[in-house]
């Protein structure tokens, strides 16, 4: 039996109405990277972060997940061996049933209490106050997420390590390939003979390492490819 795993990115979310980070309309063309999505930029000015998490929170409250991420669900149920290692923090690969899911870069309704240390899921959004209170001690909270400069979780990284080692077919969808130590992970699968796929509608660095490139958005590929990775995992 053949295993799956899925690698992906905020490509795979874009068609459920939640911008990308690069690339034309990008949040990283209005917004800067630096105030918003680093421990210093935190610092500096917690309320205007907690904000920007909040806009986006209220985003992905509303969003559902497509039919890329529905049938990465649906291939896990049908085969079992399937897996889901996301850059994202969106929890849209969960909403759509996926259990096996890896997440490199936390989750964005977890918090974190900068002073006990007690992290959990907190869906209420908007939020009642920025930055929003620990519920345990009262301590200031932190978005659950990494930021540039962070470490990645250890556990999280290295099982997402280990299964890009071990995959037979390991499908890249809707990542731009330029954060690391996350876009290692192609080459690592690559490396290990896994047959690799890029599913995206413009090209990336791992489009060159890739034995198959299909240009589409990620709905339109996921779409296409499903019959035969269907085939393979019932092998
Ligand atoms: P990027 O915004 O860098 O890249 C998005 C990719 O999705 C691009 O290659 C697009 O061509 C592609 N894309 C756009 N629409 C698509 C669609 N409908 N279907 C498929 N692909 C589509 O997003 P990431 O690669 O996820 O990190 O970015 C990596 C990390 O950088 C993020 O996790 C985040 C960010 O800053 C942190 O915050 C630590």
């Amino acid at each position: 039996m053949a295993r799956i795993v899925f690698f992906t990115g905020a490509g795979v979310s874009a068609e459920s109405g939640i911008p990308t980070f690069r690339g034309k309309g990008g949040l990283w063309e209005k917004f800067k990277v630096e105030e918003l999505a680093t421990p210093e930029g935190f610092f500096r000015n917690p309320k205007k972060v907690w904000e920007w998490y909040d806009m986006r929170r209220q985003a992905v409250a509303k969003a559902q997940p497509n039919d890329a991420h529905r049938l990465m669900a649906r291939l896990e149920e049908e085969c079992g061996d399937v897996w889901v290692i996301t850059q994202n923090v969106d929890g849209l690969h969960q909403r759509a049933g996926s259990k096996n899911v890896i997440e490199l870069h936390g989750n964005i309704w977890r918090v974190r209490c900068l002073d006990c240390g007690a992290v959990y899921y907190e869906y209420t959004t908007p939020l009642p106050e920025y930055p929003p209170k620990c519920k345990e001690c009262g301590g200031m909270l932190r978005p659950d997420v990494v930021w540039f400069g962070e470490p990645l979780p250890m556990d999280a990284l290295e099982r997402a390590w280990d299964l890009s080692r071990t995959a037979d077919i390991f499908v890249v969808v809707g990542t731009s390939g330029l954060v690391y130590p996350a876009a290692q992970l192609p080459y690592v699968a690559k490396e290990n003979d896994a047959y690799v796929v890029e599913i995206n509608p413009e090209e990336t660095p791992i489009s060159s390492i890739a034995d198959e490139v299909l240009r589409e958005k990620a709905t339109v590929g996921m779409r296409e490819i499903y019959p035969r990775l269907r085939e393979r995992c019932g092998e």
